[in-house]
C-alpha cells in the first residue's frame, strides 16, 4: 500500500492547483499557500479561475482533504513542500528569482527535520542547489542528512485535460541520492512513471532543454513564414508536405510570435546562465530576436493587405491569448499588435472566449460579440489564437478578408479571401 503524504503546495496557478487536485484525488491531503487574496477568494467561494479546472472540480477538492491559506505555518506539518510559484524575467530580460526566494524564505521559519522540499518552478541549471539550499540550511537543518531538497520540472500543458497530468513522466534530481530516493517515493504515489536523473542542475537542464528546443524551431518557423510571405510561398503548405516524410522531421508552427510564460521566458534563463559561465548560447539570442520581429511583421502584412489605408480601416481580431484554449494572456503578443493597429489609425475590436477585457496603455477593451454582423463590419479579420468552438466557416463567409496567423483556416483558402502568415 502506498503510503499516504501531507503536502504544502506553494503557489496555486497554473501548475500548482492541478497537481493539488493530482495529490488529493489520489487520497493524500494538500495544504495550499498562495499569496494572491483574489485566488484564495475564489477557491473559498469554490469558483475556479482556470480553464483546465471546473468549479465542480473545487468542490470535489474540498470534499477530499483540501486546505488553503496565505499563512506558512502550515508547512511545519507537511511531509514534503512543493514550491510552483512564477519564475519571470525583468525588464533586461534577466531571471527575476523574487518569487521563488520569497517563497523559500517564508516558508523557512516552518521547516524541521525528515521534511522533503521540493521546486517546480521552470529555473536555469543551478537554482535549485545556489539559492534554496542556502536558505534551508540557514534553519540549521542539514540538506541530505536532516532535510531532503529536489527539483522536478513541471510539465503541464494547460488547454488539454489536466487528468492526463499524471501520465506525464516526472523528471527528478535530489541534490544527493537520500534526497532523490524520498522524491521519487512522493511522486511515486501520483504519477504513472518517474524518471530518476543525477542531479537537480540536470532536472532543471531536461526542461530549459525541452522549451529550448520549441523557442528555437518555432522561431526557425517563424523566420521561414516571414521569408515565404516575401517569395510567395505557402509555409503551411510546405510543412503538412514535409510532415508525411516517416522519419527525421518533426512539424512544428510559425505564430504571430511566441507567448506564455515558458517557452520565451525560459531560454532566457538559461542564455543568462550560460553567459555567467563565459558562454554565450547564439541560437537562444537569435530566436529571441527572431521572435520579437513577428508582431512588427503582422501588423506590415496586414497594412498592406487592406484594401484601404489603415487609417480608415477597422480590424477585428479573433483570440488574444498566448495559445489556444487558454484564459492566460502572459507574454502573449496580441495586445502588443493590437496597439500598434490602434496606434497606426485603425479601429481595432477582439474577440476571445476567455478573455472579458483587455488593457492597453491605460485603455480598457472588452470582448465584442462574435456574430455576421461584427464579423461583416469590419473590414478585416485578424486570427492570433486559434480557439477550438470558433466559427472559421462563417468568418471566412462574412469576413471581406482574414489574416490568418495560425491557420485556423487553411482548409478555406481556396474561399479567396484567407492570408495565411
Ligand atoms: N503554466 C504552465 O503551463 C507551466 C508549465 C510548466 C512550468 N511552469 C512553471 O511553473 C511555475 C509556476 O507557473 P504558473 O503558470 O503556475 O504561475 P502562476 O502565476 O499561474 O501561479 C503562481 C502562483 O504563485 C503565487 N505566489 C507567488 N509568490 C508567492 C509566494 N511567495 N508565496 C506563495 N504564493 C506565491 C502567485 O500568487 C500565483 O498564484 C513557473 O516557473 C512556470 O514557468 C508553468
Amino acid at each position: 500500500m502506498t503510503e499516504l503524504y501531507k503536502l504544502a503546495i506553494i503557489g496555486l496557478g497554473y501548475v500548482g492547483l492541478p497537481l493539488a487536485q493530482l495529490f488529493l484525488k489520489k487520497g493524500h491531503s494538500v495544504y495550499g499557500i498562495d499569496l494572491d487574496t483574489n485566488k484564495l477568494q475564489k477557491l473559498t467561494h469554490r469558483k475556479s479561475y482556470l480553464t483546465d479546472l471546473s468549479d465542480a472540480d473545487i468542490i470535489d477538492m474540498f470534499n477530499w482533504k483540501f486546505n488553503i491559506g496565505n499563512s506558512f505555518d502550515a508547512v511545519s506539518d507537511a511531509d514534503a513542500v512543493i514550491l510552483c510559484v512564477p519564475t519571470p524575467i525583468d525588464a533586461q530580460t534577466k531571471p527575476d528569482l523574487t518569487f521563488v526566494r520569497g517563497a523559500m524564505t517564508s516558508a523557512a521559519p516552518y521547516l524541521r527535520a525528515g521534511q522533503l522540499i521540493i521546486l517546480e518552478s521552470s529555473t536555469y541549471p543551478g537554482t535549485t542547489e545556489e539559492e534554496l539550499l542556502p536558505i534551508i540550511e540557514e534553519r540549521g537543518l542539514k540538506v541530505g542528512q536532516d532535510i531532503s531538497l529536489a527539483y522536478s520540472p513541471e510539465r503541464i500543458n494547460p488547454g488539454q485535460d489536466v487528468f492526463r497530468l499524471q501520465t506525464i513522466p516526472k523528471v527528478v534530481g535530489g541534490v544527493t541520492a537520500k534526497c532523490t530516493e524520498f522524491a521519487r517515493q512522493v511522486y511515486q504515489a501520483v504519477f504513472d512513471h518517474v524518471v530518476v536523473v543525477s542531479s537537480p542542475k540536470v532536472a532543471e537542464m531536461t526542461k530549459l532543454l525541452e522549451n529550448c528546443q520549441r523557442f528555437v524551431n518555432i522561431s526557425f518557423m517563424n523566420e521561414l513564414s516571414m521569408m515565404c510571405d516575401q517569395m510567395g510561398i505557402d509555409l503551411w503548405e510546405a510543412i503538412s508536405a514535409a510532415s508525411t516524410k516517416p522519419y527525421g522531421f518533426t512539424p512544428y508552427y510559425p505564430g504571430p510570435g511566441i507567448g506564455g510564460h515558458c517557452i520565451p521566458v525560459d531560454p532566457l534563463y538559461l542564455y543568462w546562465k550560460a553567459k555567467q559561465n563565459n558562454f554565450e548560447v547564439e541560437f537562444i539570442d537569435l530566436a529571441h530576436r527572431i521572435n520579437n520581429k513577428m508582431p512588427e511583421f503582422v501588423v506590415n502584412k496586414v497594412k498592406k493587405s487592406l484594401p484601404r489605408p489603415i487609417e480608415q480601416s477597422r480590424i477585428l481580431v479573433v483570440g488574444v491569448t498566448y495559445k489556444k484554449d487558454v484564459n492566460d494572456l502572459r507574454e502573449s503578443v496580441a495586445p502588443k499588435i493590437i496597439q500598434a493597429l490602434i496606434d497606426a489609425g485603425a479601429k481595432v475590436k477582439f474577440y476571445d472566449p476567455y478573455v472579458k477585457e483587455l488593457t492597453l496603455d491605460g485603455l480598457k477593451m472588452s470582448s465584442t460579440p462574435l456574430n455576421r454582423r461584427s464579423v461583416s463590419g469590419h473590414d478585416c479579420t485578424l486570427i492570433l489564437t486559434d480557439h477550438t468552438g470558433i466559427p472559421y466557416p462563417s468568418i471566412v463567409t462574412h469576413s471581406p478578408l482574414v489574416l490568418d496567423t495560425r491557420n485556423a483556416t487553411g482548409h478555406l483558402k481556396h474561399l479567396g479571401n484567407v492570408i495565411l502568415m
